[in-house]
Order: structure tokens, then C-alpha cells, then sequence
């Protein structure tokens, strides 16, 4: 289980300060986890099978598994670094109008900009590796400008949520997940702890910009921004089920043959849902995200909970 307290964010001057201190400590560059020593190994597992689902599929052989495991591993840097698009300018966007005599709250933000933008360039990075090494390109949903139009056309509010989820769910990705796997590529181990690092400051930071975009609403306000929230998470759900096809397809060209109707139809049903934990539910039930919803109200807790049960996913 998370260990990590429920605060309040009552004070967001030290908050501010005390993150800004933060992600000064934890400084790393790109060039620290992939460069042109390393080699992501291919004859391991990326993702962490709580993730990935597929060891549950006796109908493959071990090796088709590890194959597939893989390529969610390919979903899942390309699917950051497309959330890191919109990520980047929302926050920009926010910290451009209260740019003020308090310049430990625009330090924090701009770094938090700083670090996502670091962050695309990793999630990039890794992702031409991985072609590299599995020798062809896989389809994928968007394209990033897209999807980051159409999310930034939503509330701020259901913005800022999206975002507080995203970033919480890193640390459940690595701390539940992955930090006690042994059998995981290293090297893709190492990008998923050191997102996580990062990331746990800009959920800190994302808390006190909910709490501030929620005292501007009204109550009415409020419900429409939780609608907004709902259908970016609709809008995420299908885009998880177009993934999904694209990724069976790349799947039975790595290994040479077609599944049969029945297994295929498993296959995407279990991934969907695996996806939709991966992407949706681990955000969505983070403690600390249900603790951000509770301050909002908790109407809007209650109707996000009457929700959550549809992203669960357990392998
Ligand atoms: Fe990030
Ligand atoms: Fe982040």
C-alpha cells in the first residue's frame, strides 16, 4: 500500500518552497538513463505484469508473452510522452497570469514546465530505441497536437484533475508495480523510477492548482467541470481500445501468425481493461487524488467512486 499522508495543501507558500528545494536534490539528465551504452533488453519484460496482463494467456508461449509485454511497454512511452503534450503548455498557461512578487510559486511552476518537457524528450527517446530494437514502427493513436487540443478545449478544472491523476499514477506505477519486479529491462525500469521522482513534486504542485481553479467555481461550475473530466476520460477510454487493435496487429506480425477468433477477442478484452487501469483507474483511485476531489466536494468524490470500479483491472 501508498504510505503517503493526506494533506490539506492549507499552505501553499511552503509547499512551493519545499518542492522547489525538492526537485533541485533530484536532478538527472536524459543522457543519464539512455545514451549510447545502454541497450534496452529484449529478452526481458518492460512492464510490470500488474500492468500489462498477459502472463494469463496460456494459449502463447512464454517468449510470445514476454513479446507482448513489450510492446504495452511501446504504449506506454508513447502514451506519456503524448499526455506530457498537453501537460506542458496547461501549465504554462497557468503560471503566465500570477507571475507575481511570489517567485518561489513561478520557480516551482516553471521547473514542474521544465521537467515535462524533459520528460517528452525521454519518453522520445526511448521510443526510437525500442523501434530500433524491435526492427519496425507500431501505429499509434493520435496525433499528439490532437488529442492536446481537444483536452485543452475542456474546464481547467477537469484539465487540472486529468493531470493530478496522470502524475499520482506514476507513483503507483513504480512503487506497486515495478520497484520490487527483478525480471524487468533495467533500463526501463530506471525511466519509469525516475519519472516517478519527478513526477511526485508536479502532483504536489497539480493539488494546488485544483484547490485554487476549484475556489473560483461555483457549485454549478464544479459539476460541469467533473462532466468535462468524464468525458476526457471517455475520450482516453477510446482512444486506449484503438491502441489496443493497433498494438494485436503489431503483436501478430512480431510473431508470424494470426491468432484464432476466440483467443484474439481475449486477448483485447484483457488489455482494454488492463489499459484502462494503467491510463485511468490508478490515477482515478490514488488516495490522494480522491483526497483532491473531497476538498471540491463531495458530490464530485462520489461521482468519480460510482465510476472507478469500471478501470480496475487485477491480474
Ligand atoms: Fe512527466
Ligand atoms: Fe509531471
Amino acid at each position: 500500500m501508498l504510505s503517503t499522508a493526506i494533506t490539506t495543501a492549507t499552505n501553499p507558500s511552503a509547499t512551493f518552497e519545499r518542492v522547489l528545494e525538492a526537485s533541485q536534490r533530484v536532478t538527472w539528465r536524459v543522457e543519464d538513463l539512455i545514451n549510447d551504452k545502454k541497450r534496452l533488453d529484449f529478452s526481458r519484460p518492460f512492464m510490470p505484469e500488474s500492468l500489462a496482463g498477459v502472463e494469463g494467456f496460456t494459449f502463447l508461449t512464454p517468449r510470445e508473452r514476454v513479446i507482448f509485454n513489450q510492446i504495452r511497454g511501446h504504449a506506454y512511452l508513447y502514451i506519456f510522452g503524448l499526455v506530457e503534450e498537453f501537460i506542458l503548455p496547461f501549465v504554462l498557461d497557468h503560471v503566465r497570469p500570477e507571475v507575481s512578487d511570489e517567485l518561489t510559486r513561478t520557480r516551482a511552476y516553471l521547473d514542474f514546465a521544465g521537467e515535462e518537457a524533459k520528460h517528452i524528450d525521454l519518453f522520445r527517446r526511448f521510443r526510437s530505441a525500442f523501434i530500433d530494437g524491435f526492427g519496425y514502427e507500431i501505429a499509434v493513436i493520435g496525433p499528439p497536437d490532437a488529442v492536446a487540443r481537444a483536452v485543452l478545449a475542456k474546464h481547467p478544472l477537469a484539465v487540472a484533475l486529468v493531470i493530478l491523476g496522470i502524475e499520482w499514477m506514476t507513483q503507483k506505477h513504480w512503487i506497486e508495480s515495478a520497484r520490487d519486479d527483478g525480471s524487468l529491462d533495467p533500463m526501463f525500469k530506471d525511466l519509469l523510477k525516475h519519472h516517478w521522482m519527478e513526477e511526485s513534486q508536479h502532483a504536489k504542485l497539480d493539488e494546488l492548482l485544483v484547490d485554487a481553479l476549484a475556489r473560483r467555481c461555483a457549485p454549478e461550475e464544479i459539476e460541469r467541470a467533473i462532466d468535462d473530466y468524464l468525458a476526457i476520460g471517455g475520450m482516453l477510454d477510446g482512444a486506449i481500445a484503438q491502441q489496443t487493435d493497433f498494438d494485436l496487429d503489431a503483436f501478430e506480425t512480431a510473431i508470424g501468425r494470426r491468432l484464432d477468433p476466440e483467443e484474439r477477442a481475449e486477448v483485447r478484452s484483457v488489455q482494454i481493461q488492463a489499459m484502462r487501469w494503467t491510463y485511468i483507474g490508478s490515477g482515478m483511485t490514488h488516495p490522494r487524488f480522491v483526497a483532491a476531489l473531497e476538498r471540491i466536494s463531495p458530490a464530485a468524490r462520489d461521482r468519480i467512486a460510482a465510476v472507478a470500479p469500471a478501470f480496475a483491472f487485477t491480474t
